[in-house]
């Protein structure tokens, strides 16, 4: 029995089916991995969902991490529950992604699928309740299982529970716009728990404020940071020297502008290469002289809508180096895949980061670029992602609907006095690694054991 449980729908773990039916363990990284790691796995047991055919192939098999344990739940249920409400209704919620005059439509097809929703939750809990200890700490993780707290209290009153939301929480106009019974549903499962996490003050004020007289539950803002030291390692290993030396190649002496995201819907690509664009329409001055390197990891590919905007990242970035490119100046070099060592890589070449989502929990690379970047670089930052809370004084803050605005920002941070820059980024730094994910984790542990 394990006296310290995580609950997320990714977990650490995750399998590829090789040839011959061989099993490939991936393991992933993360401030959950390395806070779970100074328990041990004598005490802890990580609960995730089983994602792929590898996976379930996994779970089949007996084949398990020590201190994980996979959850194989009926297809057809996940992909309800996973694409069908948490990605496709909560996810565009809380980031007030709905192109309104259409969406969001709360139907019998919407209800369908938060049976499947609950049900996945269900799972969740019941596993939960019979691995935990006596009193143990639970800490379950995100949108995916909101409900899982109110279902768990009810199965074992004993346990001491935490919710952790990593995005931002929904304003109470947007929340109010699910079904009265089904916001209502979601607002008190969450409220089973002891005690609810936000990385920001503004996300845990609008969880309060959407609640209103239902909640009771202890609400803290646990802003997460990064390990600089660990993040610098994996920067300089050897793989990566040979990926910075590939891309020095290819920039050459200029300057560069990088951002890596997921490709995704909240992270405002497009309007980053619009200002990109206005940019060097205003000031033709810096043609040749800057590069764009933008890594964009393909995300919830299963969603139209995912495929279609990775789509026009690709177009849009196309015709920004059809309308300015030269014979050997590619103004945008966009890589949509799944590449670590190319985005850190581009982390320590990088002389400007731009950081724009429209809205977002609380943006990692917003602090791993300023500790990584070997120059220094100026970071420009939405002021809808968290880390603005925490960043606000050393960034060069746009509002991430203005174009023109961020265009002007780019200027800014490329013609910043180095001197300025220099110490900018050592603030970045600190403030970026003063919470590293093992204190984050164990912080959370110590005020949910009380
Ligand atoms: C956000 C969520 C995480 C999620 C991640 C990647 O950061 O808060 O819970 O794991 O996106 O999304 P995915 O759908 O690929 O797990």
């Amino acid at each position: 029995m394990a006296t310290v449980l995580v609950a997320s729908n990714r977990g650490p773990v995750s399998y590829a089916l090789g040839e011959g039916g061989s099993l490939d363990a991936r393991r992933g990284g993360g401030g959950l991995v390395s806070g779970l790691s100074a328990i041990g796995t004598q005490d802890s047991l990580w609960v995730c969902a089983a994602l792929g055919e590898g996976d379930r192939e996994a779970v089949r098999r007996g084949v398990a991490e020590p201190g994980v344990r996979m959850l194989d739940i009926d297809p057809s249920v996940y992909a309800d529950a996973y694409n069908g409400i948490a990605n496709s209704v909560l996810w565009f919620l809380h980031h007030h992604l709905y192109d309104i005059p259409r969406e969001p439509v709360f139907d019998a097809e919407f209800r369908r699928r938060w049976e499947s929703y609950r049900a996945y939750n269900r799972a969740f809990a019941e596993a939960l309740a019979a691995e935990a200890a006596e009193g143990a700490a639970v800490l379950v993780q995100d949108y995916h299982l909101a409900l899982v707290p109110g279902q768990l209290r009810a199965l074992r009153p004993d346990l001491r529970i935490a919710h952790f939301t990593h995005t931002p929480w929904a304003s109470p106009q947007y929340l109010r716009m699910l079904p009265t019974d089904i916001r209502e549903e979601l607002l008190r499962g969450m409220l089973g728990a002891d005690r609810l996490g936000f990385h920001t003050r503004a996300w845990a004020s609008a969880f309060e404020e959407g609640a209103g007289d239902l909640g009771r539950t202890l609400v803290a803002a646990h802003p997460l940071g990064v390990d600089g030291e660990e993040l610098r390692a994996l920067a300089h290993r050897p793989e990566v020297d040979e990926r910075l030396a590939e891309l020095r190649a290819e920039v050459g002496d200029r300057r560069t502008i990088v951002r890596v995201d997921r490709t995704e819907l909240s992270k405002n690509i497009l309007r980053g290469l619009l200002a990109y664009r206005e940019f060097l329409t205003a000031h033709p001055e810096w043609r040749e002289r800057v590069v764009h390197l933008a890594s964009a990891y393909p995300s919830r590919q299963d969603l139209e809508s995912y495929r279609a905007y990775t789509a026009s990242v690709r177009e849009l970035a196309d015709e920004i180096n059809a309308e300015f490119g030269t014979a050997d100046w590619q103004p945008v070099l966009v890589s949509v895949k799944d590449d670590f060592t190319r985005s850190l890589a581009a982390y320590r070449l990088a002389d400007v980061a731009l950081v724009n989502p429209v809205r977002d929990g609380m943006n990692l690379v917003a602090k791993e670029i300023p500790v990584v970047s070997e120059a220094g670089c100026a970071l420009v930052l939405s002021r809808e992602a968290g880390a603005h809370e925490e960043l606000h004084e050393d960034a060069l803050t746009v509002n991430p609907f203005d174009v023109t605005e961020t265009a002007e920002a780019l200027h800014a941070a490329l013609t910043m006095p180095p001197p300025e820059r220099t110490d900018r980024t050592k603030r970045l730094a600190a403030t970026a690694t003063s919470r590293p994910p093992r204190r984050w984790f164990l912080d959370q542990l110590e005020a949910l054991r009380g």
